[in-house]
């Protein structure tokens, strides 16, 4: 059967890896187990990191670290994550490889070819301190970032016309209605398009961090023609490549849909190369009804849930609870309460129940069939009507319908009460009662399983099956195909109850030392606290290693370029005050600061922030998504005291 090409948004590295890029990279996996299922072969996954831009430069730089560095380091974190998750990604592109360069330059060199790339003039307001154009500011605005007046800046640009595709798109969205998914979405898209498309900038000459534009130094390409050109360069390029392009789809957030359904077709339109066939707009993950964001301190990590629950567990979690395509909340209790009903209880319980039955009854092979009747249709409705769902992406539903096949399942053994049928000796009804329990398990199994596939196989395995659920398609959904006298494996518990207390403290501990360690990565939080490694004690030895000082601030400076950060020299009693770099300029004004007693740790090794050198580290209350609070005291105390 034919390929199938499916790929995730690169995610940027200024941020590490969290819950929301989770999801969509969940959901492809999902994808992915499930086309092959379908019998497409092969089913390729390709995810990656979007590396360039003055953003990234910069948070390179608040890490300390060069942009090659701190995008290795951030890059490593998304790869990292998705094998954690098991996730079966099968490239990974970053836009730093040089391979992709060549595919983002022979697009632009088509696209100059057949005549849609001009030199023009662009003209924005630009924030010279921090080296940034300020989208949608008007002369004279202020830098949203530091608050100083944006300049007027012009400079020249490859432009790419855009404004020559729109009455094309229209037609193409015509023609393909399924192109754009959700429909929601697409109207969107539509209403978009038809108020008129403006040429898009594709190069910059004031951002050093990018793909150079050959021959056109200093061009380097924008973001977004470098980013798109990924979706190729994970293939090896989308013609002479290993024959996977155009991709079968882009599964992405909503946020970013304008740039896949106008610019991307657009730009391969010019570039004379095949569109993908089909983008999914996902909605958005809240967090206990609010945006998720870092500034709010309520981002949640993949990783400590898998610890506490299982990946399993989320993934269900994910795809259960939200409607693909529309927005959808997060929480830890709702998580815990649906791992409990719909898992513990629901499939759990079907398992352990039916394979103990067969072990007691059976001594572990599975009796003769050919089963309940009306189970067997229950069962042939749920797999059509799951499987349709499936093909829409409607997750929730899928598993909603599959749900209410272990329902039914349930009812029926309830009612034909076996352990009653054992002891009456009604052999033929029991053996034809267990059997369709187990016929019934093992096809909500390979249904479930491009959801929660670890389970799935776990389950799968103790039915005493040997080939992997990787290797199963759709028709072995059948029902009957369970072969009498299969020998079972002995059953344990695959979904063990949560005790939603105690696993929700394991999860919000984890998430905060999750937190502090991904803080850490990127340079911007203090060190680990000894909390969030897990509470364990350290001795009076150990904490004396920390010369702890009280300081005097002499003087404080703005840091160029880094709009969180002072440089501040602070006396604590030696021949010369120390040089200390600290990230509190947003809560502090550098004035503020000078003659104020503060608390330094003293016999901090060393290093260098944006070229300067920080002997130490000033101490603050760091407050979860808040400002830095300078730890200070309410009595006089000398300069050099140390704290003890
Ligand atoms: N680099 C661009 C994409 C270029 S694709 C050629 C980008 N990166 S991103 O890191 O900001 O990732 C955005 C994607 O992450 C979203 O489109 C979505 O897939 C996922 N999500 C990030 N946060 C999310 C939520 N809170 N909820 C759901 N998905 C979100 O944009």
């Amino acid at each position: 059967m034919s390929k199938y090409y499916l790929t995730t948004p690169i995610y940027y590295v200024n941020a590490a890896p969290h819950i929301g890029h989770t999801y969509t990279t969940i959901a492809a996996d999902a994808i992915k187990r499930l086309k092959r299922m379908q019998g497409f072969e092969p089913v390729i996954l390709a995810t990656g990191t979007d590396e360039h831009g003055q953003k990234i430069e910069r948070a390179a730089a608040a890490a300390g670290k060069s942009p090659q560095k701190f995008t290795d380091l951030i890059s490593n974190e998304f790869r990292q994550q998705w094998k954690t998750l098991d996730l079966q990604i099968d490239r990974f592109q970053r836009t730093t490889d040089p391979k992709h360069a060549k595919v983002v330059q022979d697009l632009f060199d088509r696209c100059v070819k057949s005549g849609y790339v001009y030199k023009g003039s662009y003209t924005g307001q630009y924030c010279v301190f921090d080296e940034l154009y300020v989208n949608e500011a008007k002369p004279g605005d202020p830098c949203p970032d530091c608050g100083r007046p944006t300049e007027t800046v012009t400079e020249e640009n490859f432009y790419f016309k855009l404004s020559a595709f729109q009455e094309r798109l229209l037609k193409f969205y015509e023609d393909n209605p399924e192109f754009i998914r959700p429909e929601a979405r697409r109207n969107e898209v539509l209403a978009f398009v038809k108020q008129g498309l403006q040429d898009v900038s594709i190069s910059r000459t004031t951002i050093k961090w990018g793909v150079p534009v050959a021959n056109h130094a200093p061009h380097v390409f924008y973001v977004w023609f470098d980013a798109l050109s990924t979706y190729m360069s994970a293939v090896g390029g989308a013609e002479a490549g290993e024959g996977l392009w155009p991709a079968d789809l882009h599964l992405i957030g909503k946020e970013i849909l304008r740039f896949h359904a106008v610019y991307w077709p657009a730009f391969l339109w010019a570039a004379d190369l095949p569109l993908p066939k089909k983008l999914f707009a996902h909605g958005w993950l809240l967090f206990e009804n609010d945006k998720m964001s870092k500034s709010k301190g309520n981002m949640v990590r993949a990783t400590p849930i898998k610890e506490a629950l299982g990946a399993d567990a989320l993934r269900y979690f994910l795809l259960r609870e939200v409607v693909f395509g529309q927005d959808g909340n997060f929480s830890y209790d709702a998580l815990v309460q649906r791992y409990n009903s719909d898992l513990a209880n629901g499939l759990g319980n079907l398992a352990t129940r039916t394979l103990a039955m067969i072990h007691q009854n059976y001594s572990g092979t599975i009796p003769n069939g050919p089963g309940d009747p009306a189970i067997a249709q229950a069962a042939r409705i749920a797999v059509d009507s799951a499987l349709d769902s499936f093909e829409w992406l409607n997750f929730s539903k899928a598993l909603e319908t599959i749900w209410t096949l272990i329902s039914a399942v349930d009812k029926f053994i309830v009612e034909r009460a076996p352990w009653n049928l054992a002891k009456s000796g009604d052999t033929a009804k029991l053996a034809d009662t267990l059997y369709t329990s187990a016929e019934a398990l093992r096809i909500v199994t390979i249904l479930v399983y491009p959801v929660i596939p670890e389970s799935a196989a776990k389950i799968w395995a103790q039915l005493g099956f040997r080939t992997p659920l990787d290797a199963i398609r759709t028709a072995d959904l059948e029902w009957g195909k369970l072969a009498s006298g299969q020998e079972i494996e002995p059953a344990s518990g695959v979904f063990p109850r949560a005790d939603v207390k105690t696993v929700i403290e394991k999860m919000r501990e984890g998430e905060a030392a999750e937190l502090v360690r991904q803080q850490t990565l990127m340079g911007v939080a203090p060190p680990p606290s000894v909390a969030a490694e897990g509470g364990s004690h350290i001795t009076i030895d150990d904490f004396s290693k920390v010369d702890l000082r009280v300081g005097e601030v002499k003087s404080a400076n703005a840091v160029k370029g880094a709009d969180k950060l002072l440089h501040l020299q602070v006396d604590i009693g030696e021949p010369q005050p120390r040089s200390i770099v600290a990230g509190i300029a947003l809560a502090y004004k550098p004035e503020a600061l000078v003659g104020r007693k503060v608390v330094i740790v003293a016999n901090l090794a060393p290093r260098k922030l944006r070229g300067l050198e920080s002997q130490g580290m000033i101490v603050a209350a760091s407050l979860e998504g808040g400002n830095p609070v300078l730890a200070s005291f309410l009595e006089d105390v000398p300069i050099g005291a140390r704290l003890k």
